[in-house]
C-alpha cells in the first residue's frame, strides 16, 4: 500500500474511485452511471465465498438494489445454475447487496433474455463503457464472456475499472 492517504480521501467522498469517470461526454449527453464501485470493508466473508465461487463477487455498486433484490429472489434459476445458499447466509447477503448498493440510482434493467434476473453486462450503461470493444475482442478464448470482468479489469473483485489499468487479453 504506496497510497493509502489518497486512497482514503476518495473513499470518503461519495462515490469511491468511481467519482473519477465523468459522464460529460458523448456530445454533452448526460448518463446516470453507478456509483460507489469501491467493495466495502463489511462485505461478509459469505457472500465472497458463494457470489464469489464461479465468478468474481461483483461489487455490489454495479447495480441497484432492486436488481439485487431479483439476483437473491431468482438464485434457483441463476442463468442456468442453482445457486441457493442457507436461509442464513441467504439473509446476510441480501443485506449487504442491499446496503452497499444503495448508492445506485439506476435503473433496473431487465435481461433481454426472459426468464432471467438482470444482468450488469447489458445495462445501456455497460454498453456505452465498452463501445471500443470489438466484437473480435469479446469472442477471445482469453475473454470467455462480458461477465468475466476480470479479463480486462484486474482490479475488478476490488471494484477497479480505471481504465488507465484496462488491458485487453491476446
Ligand atoms: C453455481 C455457480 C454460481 C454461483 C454460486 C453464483 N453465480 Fe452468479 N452467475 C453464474 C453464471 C453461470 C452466470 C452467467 C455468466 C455468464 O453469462 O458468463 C452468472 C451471472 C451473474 C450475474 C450477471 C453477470 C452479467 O452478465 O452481468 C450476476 C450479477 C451474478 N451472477 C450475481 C451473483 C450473486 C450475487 C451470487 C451470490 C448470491 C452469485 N451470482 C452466485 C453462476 C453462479
Ligand atoms: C474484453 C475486455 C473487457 C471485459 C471482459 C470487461 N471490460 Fe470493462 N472495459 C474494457 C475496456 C477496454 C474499457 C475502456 C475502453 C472503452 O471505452 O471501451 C472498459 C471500461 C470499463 C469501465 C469504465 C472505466 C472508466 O474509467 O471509465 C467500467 C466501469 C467497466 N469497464 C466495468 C466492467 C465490468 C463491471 C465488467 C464485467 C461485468 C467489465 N468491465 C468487463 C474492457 C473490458
Amino acid at each position: 500500500m504506496r497510497i493509502p492517504i489518497l486512497t482514503l480521501c476518495a473513499l470518503s467522498l461519495a462515490g469511491g474511485f468511481a467519482l473519477a469517470d465523468d459522464d460529460h461526454h458523448h456530445g454533452g449527453k448526460k448518463y446516470k452511471r453507478p456509483k460507489q464501485l469501491a467493495v466495502p470493508l463489511s462485505a461478509p466473508k459469505v457472500w465472497t465465498a458463494e457470489c464469489g465461487s464461479c465468478h468474481i463477487a461483483y461489487p455490489p455498486g454495479l447495480l441497484p438494489p432492486a436488481a439485487w433484490k431479483q439476483q437473491m429472489d431468482t438464485l434457483k434459476h441463476h442463468y442456468g445454475s442453482n445457486a441457493t445458499l442457507d436461509k442464513t447466509d441467504e439473509q446476510a447477503i441480501r443485506d449487504f447487496l442491499a446496503f452497499a448498493s444503495q448508492a445506485n440510482r439506476l435503473p433496473l434493467e431487465p435481461s433481454p433474455k426472459a426468464g432471467e434476473p438482470p444482468r450488469i453486462t447489458t445495462t445501456r450503461w455497460f454498453i456505452r463503457k465498452h463501445d471500443e470493444v470489438t466484437a473480435e475482442q469479446w469472442r477471445r478464448k482469453s475473454v470467455g464472456s462480458k461477465a468475466n470482468c476480470q479479463a480486462c479489469h484486474a482490479g475488478a473483485e476490488k471494484g477497479d475499472f480505471d481504465d488507465d489499468r484496462v488491458q485487453i487479453p491476446r
